[in-house]
């Protein structure tokens, strides 16, 4: 790495196009977090001197995505290159390294920016360094075009290419590490005499070597560390290479997964020790899980904070405000909406439980459901230590159950229940005898009549 100061530009006022959307590209979610604030962290762990971020006019959004950062707007979005220029009087006087990023490369990471820097830092001094890959689809990317002895000549666009420069492999990968002496002076002289009428970033390079000046490639190891985002495929394919990071990051820290592919994690899903995952589980954000936890197949969860020795699922939905306490039970078809369910308590089948509080090993039968929304406004249900809700029973809340009372079967409760009381409310039950067989009489009877018509 170079001992001197170093800036960043991310570029990420771009259209977009491509994608087909009103939100503007690099906010897209990778795992449920917008695209470029992948690169912003990245940028944290070289701690430039300086980050400014080159955004369209009204881009508040991308702005809070990429902060703390200054901002500098590009009105008009004619191409990478007036993009960078865009920044200079956000660069005025720093003449450190400068480092180009895109915000619709999310999935660089910080090592490769680091060999950049230390490349650019090296003895044959280059004015640039490309960082360069070889994707299995060249199709949209720059190609980079080398000579034996001179390095990197030059960047043809894949547009602009001749058939003979499109069956180069080595692509541009869009990152760049400039001599902050030389970015200005040399985009000063980019033109946009090209098929699309664009300033391009990349033609920096020939104008260098016009100069007399030496760029240089450094070549990423993995691909996919450099996918550009520019439709929706190759979003899911950056979802991909994040979902995998993930997965191996969580299965590292203690988490074990039968088929890690069928788990979806969002990027600050948090994971403890000894925690079993079983296929098809999905995690949206704000999901923290304890140690020792078993989240079981069919699960969608977020928001919600899981203590340890808790069993979730399979078919379980926990939706924002969930809180469970240690070694809770949830089961299959039981949703949960802010509710704190306390230690040892039980939900096992079919259920809804929103706006409540659920004591302690209290037992919440089949079927129990918190009536908490009449129409207009949201009311609390509380259900103290160690009660027993019976099956299919209604809680019209606001309602309070106490500690230890039994609740029947069936019942539809409006009102308060004492601490050890049992409530019944449902119409009582009549049984009379030998009435089926008169009834079944009858019935034929009827029947008999209705054959002779
Ligand atoms: C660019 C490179 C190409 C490289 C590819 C890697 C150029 C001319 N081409 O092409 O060589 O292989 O990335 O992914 O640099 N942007 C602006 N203002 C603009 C135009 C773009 O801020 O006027 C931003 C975009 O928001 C985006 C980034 O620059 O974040 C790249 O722009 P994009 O249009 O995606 O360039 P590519 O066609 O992918
Ligand atoms: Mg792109």
């Amino acid at each position: 790495m170079t001992t001197g100061a170093c800036a960043a530009i991310i570029l990420a006022a771009g259209m977009g196009t491509r994608m087909e959307s009103d939100l503007p590209k690099v906010l897209h979610p990778i795992a449920n977090r917008p695209m470029i604030s992948y690169i912003r962290s990245e940028l944290d762990v070289i701690s430039p001197d300086h980050i400014v971020a080159v955004l369209a006019p009204g881009m508040d959004a991308v702005a809070d995505a990429v902060a703390p950062a200054d901002i500098a707007i590009q009105t008009e979005a004619l191409g990478t290159g007036h993009a960078v220029l865009a920044a200079r009087e956000a660069m005025e006087g720093f003449d450190g390294d400068i480092l180009i990023v895109f915000g619709d490369t999310p999935l660089l990471r910080a090592k490769t920016i680091k060999e950049m820097l230390s490349a650019l830092g090296a003895a044959d001094n280059p004015a640039a360094v490309v960082l360069g890959f070889r994707p299995d689809n060249t199709a949209e990317y720059g190609r980079l075009v080398t000579e034996s002895g001179a390095g990197l000549t030059g960047i043809v666009e894949a547009k602009d290419a001749t058939e003979e420069q499109k069956n180069i492999e080595l692509c541009n990968a869009g990152v760049m590490a400039v001599d902050g002496k030389l970015l200005f002076p040399l985009l000063d002289a980019i033109g946009s005499e090209n098929v699309t009428g664009e300033y391009y970033l990349t033609e920096i390079i020939q104008i260098a070597r016009e100069r007399g000046l030496h760029c240089a490639v450094v070549e990423v190891a993995d691909p996919a560390e450099v996918i550009g985002v520019n439709n929706r495929e190759q979003l899911a394919e950056a979802e991909a290479v994040i979902q995998d990071r993930l997965r191996r990051a969580a299965m590292e820290n203690g988490v074990s997964m039968i088929d890690p592919d069928t788990v979806w994690f969002s990027a600050d899903t948090k994971i403890g020790r000894d925690v079993s995952i079983a296929p098809n589980v999905y995690f949206g954000l704000g999901v923290t899980i304890a140690d020792n936890v078993q989240i079981r197949s069919f699960c969608h969860i977020e928001e919600a904070e899981i203590s340890s020795g808790a069993i979730i699922g399979p078919f379980a939905r926990l939706r924002p405000g969930t809180r469970l306490e240690k070694g809770v039970s949830i089961g299959n078809f039981v949703e949960i909406k802010s509710a704190v369910v306390e230690e040892g308590a039980k939900i096992n089948h079919l259920s809804y439980i929103g706006d409540a509080w659920i004591g302690s090993r209290a037992n919440i039968g089949a079927g129990t459901i918190t009536c908490n929304y009449d129409g207009f406004f949201k009311h609390k249900t509380d259900i103290g230590p160690g009660a027993f809700i019976g099956s299919n029973t209604a809680l019209v809340a606001p309602v309070k159950i106490g500690e230890g009372a039994i609740v029947g079967a069936g019942s539809v409760v409006i009102s308060d229940v004492e601490a050890d009381a049992l409530s019944i409310a449902r119409s009582r039950q009549k049984n009379i005898d030998g009435s089926a067989v008169s009834f079944r009489e009858k019935r034929l009877a009827q029947k008999d009549v209705a054959k002779k018509d």
